[in-house]
């Protein structure tokens, strides 16, 4: 694509969030990144613009029929002062599985990542260096048309925020509370359960809800024919750790192939921990439980990272995990996972690109009419 990108300067810059209390998507940076598309021109103007209201027509077809599609990564200071992304090539291959099935435009890739940098070292600042914090990168692109016919959109806008964040949970490493759903479902074979759109996650409030009115921090969902084999859980992949193999469930076309459940498999794999990926009933899963040889469950998301299960409920049963407490098969990944990430461990994997903060970036550039060269 090889496109500029222009700059608008904000006119004021915001007071940035107390670093201890940041929680998860509550506060956004001073720029975000915009472009457009339409059918004869392809994706065009990317720019940084200050962070804002966007103004969309009410017909737009993002607001009737949801043709979105998202992403999640994340910027990590490194002690030395370095900003790492992590596997966002992965991250933008997914983008253009989800948009496929959403008939979206595709986006070149590469230019993408290269948007995200620009943004990212841009908002430096912005980048809290506690452990276990970093910058959020949210990514998406939605339908702008306005039409009320069921067809895809003529136009689009991709746009990418950032947000500084600490742990999704509100408490932090300690082991989270999950309910097995066994009314609701999240997606089907030949849905859109394996893309990162939010119709997906519209479907899932309603149990999310009901988990939490029953003191539960997230679902755990079963497919969506026989409500008997286990899915994924609201912002994360799931694993068990059973006896001394690693199950999770199989990418089935209604999962989502997470970029840290790849990454966790490559790591058992490296430390050669028998894992099986397979279709792993709620049944069964319940009886290895009553034999004591479930002996961990954790879950893997970007903004979950490794996230220990503490407890598990499904119908009138309610089992206790690793005495409730994180497991050590858990700690060791996460880790090595924000070892990883925050370049305090070696990357022998290549998963992890640097974004150069030169000094002139750190400063705010001169704002462009005419398109300025990368
Ligand atoms: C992520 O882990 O990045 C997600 O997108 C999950 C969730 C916050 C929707």
């Amino acid at each position: 694509m090889g496109q500029q990108i222009t700059f608008q300067k904000a006119d004021q810059l915001k007071v940035k969030p107390e670093p201890d209390n940041l929680g998860f998507g509550q506060y956004f940076t001073d720029y975000m990144f915009e472009m457009d598309y339409a059918a004869d021109k392809g994706w065009y103007n990317p720019r940084i613009v200050p962070y804002g209201p966007v103004k969309l027509d009410p017909a737009a077809t993002i607001f009737h029929y949801g043709q979105e599609v998202f992403e999640g990564l994340k910027a990590y200071r490194a002690e030395d002062g370095r900003v790492f992304l992590f596997r966002p090539d992965r991250n933008m291959k997914r983008m253009n599985q989800s948009c496929a099935r959403l008939d979206i435009p595709e986006i070149d890739e590469k230019f993408v990542i290269q948007a995200i940098k620009k943004l990212v070292a841009l908002e430096a600042d912005w980048i809290p260096v506690k452990p276990g914090q970093s910058l959020y990168i949210r990514p998406f692109i939605i339908g702008t048309e306005p039409f009320l016919g069921v067809h895809p959109s003529g136009t689009y806008k991709l746009f990418i925020i950032l947000s500084p964040v600490g742990s999704y949970f509100n408490h932090s490493i300690d082991p989270v509370r999950i309910y097995v759903e066994d009314e609701y479902v999240r997606a089907v074979r030949g849905g859109v359960g394996f893309a990162k759109t939010s119709g997906n996650y519209a479907a899932s409030l309603k149990a999310q809800s009901k988990a939490e009115e029953l003191g539960f921090d997230q679902v755990l969902w079963l497919d969506g024919v026989e409500h008997k084999y286990i899915e994924e859980v609201g912002s994360m992949n799931i694993f068990f750790r059973i006896g001394g193999e690693v199950w999770t469930p199989e990418l089935n076309g209604s999962i989502l192939p997470g970029v840290t459940r790849d990454s966790v498999l490559r790591l058992l794999k490296e430390w050669d921990i028998p894992v099986r990926e397979r279709k792993i009933s709620v049944k069964k899963l319940f009886k290895k439980a009553e034999k004591q040889q479930l002996k961990e469950v954790f879950g893997t998301g970007t903004a979950a990272v490794i996230s220990p299960v503490g407890f598990l409920k499904w119908e009138d049963r309610v089992i206790k995990v690793s005495d409730g407490k994180t497991g050590k098969l858990s700690k060791k990944l996460y880790d090595a996972l924000t070892g990883i990430q925050t370049g305090r461990l070696k990357d022998k994997f290549g998963w992890t690109q640097e974004v150069k903060i030169r000094e002139e970036e750190k400063k705010e550039p001169e704002e462009t009419k005419e398109p300025v060269t990368e």
